[in-house]
């Protein structure tokens, strides 16, 4: 089936239309940065301008930077805070006038890996975190998701884990990869205290870097790079809008 996939970020909004049964994009990839302020108002209108751009009629999929229930988001880290209690959902469906299906932006990026990239026919369990403006989490047990888990908001230090170890911390506190790579380390340690993983997958752009920080891990979990980097939040929302219509 043929939906469009759009992956809703802090930083950037990304779009393109898959066909689910591959993973495939089979349209233009297009994207534009998240407004600013990134309110609900501000999001839906570059929406409905990806939407237009890309001449789109049909089934819509959004993988969202928050806490998302039945359509409604209840956090906003990385985007306005007017965005809590706000129903996603319906906004976005009245907006560009398709059905929309709303799911977390890391959740999405799950599915997709687990559907079409590293986490195929993976038993027992995988954490797939995704490092951009903040950390997102996915985690399955024998192939199954555990909904919204926010494991990029764990207590670190005297902070959480995505204000210590998020790519975008990497790039405004210029750290060099080992800088980086050590504290990512810290990271993928304590969650492996906590949750004893088979395999995490490191997702969003960093990935095609894992040369340069994979020295610094030390892990008994496998650390694997996703396979579609930036394009799995495309294709798992899209995953994710089909498996509601
Ligand atoms: C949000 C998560 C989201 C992640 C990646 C975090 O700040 O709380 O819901 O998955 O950023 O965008």
């Amino acid at each position: 089936m043929r939906i469009l996939g759009v992956d809703i970020g802090g930083t950037g909004i990304k779009a393109a239309v898959v066909e689910t049964q591959t993973g495939e994009l089979i349209s233009e990839h297009k994207r534009i940065p998240t407004p600013q302020p990134a309110t609900p108002e501000n999001i839906a209108s570059s929406l409905a301008q990806v939407v237009a751009d890309l001449a789109w009629s049909g089934p819509i999929g959004c993988g969202f930077p928050a806490t998302v229930h039945h359509g409604v988001a209840y956090s906003a880290s990385n985007i306005d805070p007017s965005w809590i209690n706000t129903d996603a959902q319906t906004l976005f469906t009245q907006i560009t006038g398709h059905p929309c299906f709303v799911v977390n932006d890391a959740d999405a990026a799950g599915m997709a890996e687990m559907r079409f990239g590293a986490g195929q026919n993976n038993r027992g369990v995988t954490i797939l975190l995704t490092i951009g403006t903040g950390i997102g989490s996915a985690v399955f047990v024998n192939g199954q998701l555990h909904p919204n888990t926010e494991l990029g908001h764990v207590r670190f230090g005297d902070s959480i884990a995505e204000r210590y170890c998020a790519e975008s911390v990497r790039i405004k506190q210029n750290l060099s990869w080992q800088e980086w790579g050590i504290r990512f380390n810290e990271y993928l340690n304590h969650l492996e205290f906590v949750f004893n993983p088979d395999r995490f997958i490191i997702g969003g752009g960093i990935a095609e870097h894992m040369a340069q920080f994979q020295p610094y891990l030390h892990t008994k979990a496998l650390v694997l790079p996703a396979h579609s980097l930036n394009q799995a939040g495309i294709i798992g929302a899209a995953l994710f809008a089909e498996s509601q219509i």
